[in-house]
């Protein structure tokens, strides 16, 4: 067995949690939320959860106004029915806190609990989550549910899982008035210790804004210019905190009155980006994530499986759920598309080809009323007699076959880094040119990635790299000397990097590396950058080997590197655009423009191939007339095969073994019609 399928470290899960919860195969699951429904729904909707597979169900998400009518006063009988309903039918239940939405009542009595934005405007109730992370108010409520939920269902024997909240930050993650400021002074005095480290750290001797006592310093509020950066960051580190804090403050109470593993659901999508969830992950007992196709992206398929990559990434390669998706269309995007047939079981697959051990819907049966009526769901509004509805009972049929892939791992030569307070730097209002965003360039390195076969396994920066070929950092603009120097030991020892544009550019303060861009990375790349020259809209260049580059060029001089393209026209002609180094027994590229995706698949085929690392998936798309995704999942004693057609035309892979999903042996080759997914329980490892 290789080393591969052990490779992924980085959170402190040991996979005991998400291994109790396949102890009966991979989980099948759905939030649900009963309280919209009358009773004699609830019977056959527990019915129907029996027909399609549903093992694990979702409840109380956003349940506290019916819970605590008033304050103090609890009504449990819906929730103890609800319970007892899905034991006695086998359903394990994933249990939620209750205390993501605050009822109005305490938004009534307490308005000091809203949020509010930048310019000092409130947000009202009438949603949801409308309460500030850092008000004291809201979290004695919060617990105060916690404390009572925890005491009556703690040892309920339905209970498997406990539910935080819900997508804590999803809305409410920034919130910038007055408790806020209180909370965020004290975490600054944590960090800092002194008044003259924060003046330094933050460059206060810009603007005039040198601090002379906590209490003057604010959230980054709406300002007339361009805020502080650094103090924007640290606001986003310290947001982050706080709602994590808020998740430990309830998962406290939780333990103290039961043993059920506890988690909350993270948002590892495109459009979210303000927690840092590195930072969450050890904390949890598993890793759960939400994710939604995002058609507002250029290419929401590649960004799925960059999502469950790095939800697996998170779970430090082990199993991982995916608490929340949609059968098909959502209801907050400005076009809500629904999936084609087969494209539910693809995008579930995928995820589970990529770790998730379960899969779960947002949710059971679509909603009559409220702001979700026209979300999709197991159930539609239409009924058992819908596409929907039948692809639903047979994807709980398929993962039924896939039981024993439960606990195997992912196996990936290539690691991707990622980060969000790179993200959060990234993006900020001080920066070379608005056309640049950090996400953009992840998703371009995993896309180029994805579209050549290769599997990728995303790390935290300063992560172990132990083991792998490649390591692909993609525009990390903040970068920390560890993170540097992780990158250049993994070289030095004979790796390959490939560096793109945009890196290495600022340290932690957001202080730029002076003598030359790309900073941190400058030496391990043999070029030293003085001048960028981002390219206006609709501007573009031409490299020497052809290639089409768009919005960034740099005056790139190489120290020891080989230059192997260079820009054949633009602001900085003739100058080196690719450029190749050898350091230590490794070699580390760097790629000084945004290629197009064409001419950035090119480099990183060279640059993998170069690299030694696999590409199970290569070549498959011109067969299939689309995309093909072939990932291996493994343990010392088996491997599956997992390949997921997107195509229009059927694939042949070659493969020996027993294929799970039609029960059919393949001798040599395994067949994937357009549309559908296969996976071999493999004779021969590879
Ligand atoms: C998630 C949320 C669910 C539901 C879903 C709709 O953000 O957790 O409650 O709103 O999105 O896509």
């Amino acid at each position: 067995m290789s080393q591969q399928a052990t490779r992924e470290r980085g959170a402190a899960q040991d996979g005991a949690a998400m291994a109790t919860l396949t102890a009966r195969g991979l989980v099948y699951g759905c939030d649900y939320n009963p309280e919209q429904w009358d009773r004699d729904v609830w019977r056959e909707d527990v019915a129907l959860m029996r027909e399609a597979g549903v093992d694990l169900v979702a409840v109380n998400i956003f349940g506290w106004s019916h819970i605590e009518p008033e304050p103090g006063v609890y009504d449990w009988s819906g929730l103890d029915e609800i319970l007892d309903l899905l034991h006695a039918n086998d359903i394990r239940v994933n249990l939620g806190t209750g205390t993501s939405s605050p009822p109005p009542w305490l938004s009534t009595r307490h308005p000091e609990i809203l949020p509010e934005q930048p310019d000092g405007t409130t947000r009202f109730p009438g949603g949801r989550q409308a309460w500030c992370p850092s008000s004291p108010v809201y979290r004695e409520h919060a617990l105060r549910l916690v404390e009572q939920v925890a005491r009556r269902y703690g040892g309920h024997p339905a209970l498997a899982l406990w539910h935080v909240s819900n997508e804590l930050g999803c809305h409410n993650a920034l919130c910038y008035d007055e408790d806020s400021a209180a909370a965020f002074r004290v975490w600054l005095e944590a960090r800092y210790t002194s008044i003259a480290n924060l003046n330094a750290a933050w460059g206060t001797a810009f603007w005039s804004q040198r601090y002379g006592a906590w209490s003057e310093i604010l959230p980054p509020r709406a300002t007339l210019s361009i805020g502080n950066p650094a103090q924007a960051l640290d606001f986003h580190r310290f947001s982050s905190d706080a709602l994590l804090d808020h998740y430990r403050a309830e998962t406290a109470i939780l333990r103290e009155h039961s043993s059920a593993p506890v988690t909350t659901n993270f948002m590892v999508t495109a459009h979210i980006r303000n927690l840092d969830y590195w930072t969450w992950a050890p904390e949890m007992d598993l890793v759960a994530n939400d994710h939604y196709l995002d058609h507002r992206l250029a290419d929401p398929v590649s960004e799925l499986a960059f999502a469950a990559d790095l939800t697996r990434g998170l779970a430090g390669g082990q199993a991982w759920l995916l608490m929340e998706q949609a059968t098909s269309a959502v209801n907050w995007q400005p076009v809500n598309v629904a999936k084609t047939p087969g494209q539910m079981t693809r995008n579930s697959l995928t995820h589970v080809a990529r770790g998730a051990d379960g899969v779960c819907f947002f949710q059971w049966r679509a909603s009559r009323q409220g702001a979700e009526k026209f979300h999709s769901a197991m159930l539609p509004h239409a009924g058992t007699d819908s596409a929907v509805w039948e692809e639903v009972v047979e994807l709980g049929a398929t993962l039924d076959r896939l039981t024993e892939v439960a606990g195997t791992r992912v196996q990936a030569d290539v690691a991707l880094l990622f980060s969000w307070e790179a993200w959060w730097a990234a993006d900020s209002e001080a920066r070379f040119s608005g056309d640049v965003r950090y996400l953009d360039q992840v998703h371009a390195a995993y896309r180029a990635l994805y579209d050549e076969g290769v599997s990728v396994a995303v790390v935290r920066p300063g992560g172990d790299l132990t083991g792998y070929r490649l390591v692909v950092v993609p525009s990390l603009h903040l970068t920390r000397d560890a993170e540097a120097a992780a990158v250049e030991a993994f070289v030095a020892a004979g790796g390959h990097a490939l560096i793109t544009f945009n890196s290495g550019i600022v340290d932690e303060t957001d202080s730029v590396r002076l003598g030359g861009y790309p900073g941190a990375f400058r030496d391990l790349l043999g070029v030293r950058s003085d001048e960028i020259f981002p390219l206006l809209p609709g501007q573009s260049v031409t490299l020497s080997d052809g290639a089409t580059a768009r919005t960034w060029t740099e005056h790139v001089r190489t120290t020891t590197a080989q230059v192997h393209a260079t820009f054949a026209d633009g602001p900085v002609a003739g100058g080196p655009a690719i450029t190749r180094n050898a350091h230590g027994a490794g070699t580390a590229w760097y790629v000084a423009t945004a290629l197009d995706a064409d001419d950035l698949r090119a480099l990183v085929r060279d640059v993998v191939e170069q690299a030694g690392a696999s590409a199970p998936g290569a070549g498959l798309a011109a067969q299939a007339g689309g995309r093909v995704e072939v990932v291996r999942r493994t343990a010392p004693d088996r491997a599956y095969l997992f390949v997921i057609n997107h195509g229009t035309s059927d694939v042949e892979v070659p493969a020996r073994g027993l294929e799970l999903v039609t029960q059919d042996r393949a001798d040599g080759v395994v067949v994937v019609p357009a549309g559908t997914v296969r996976v071999v329980r493999e004779e021969t490892q590879p």
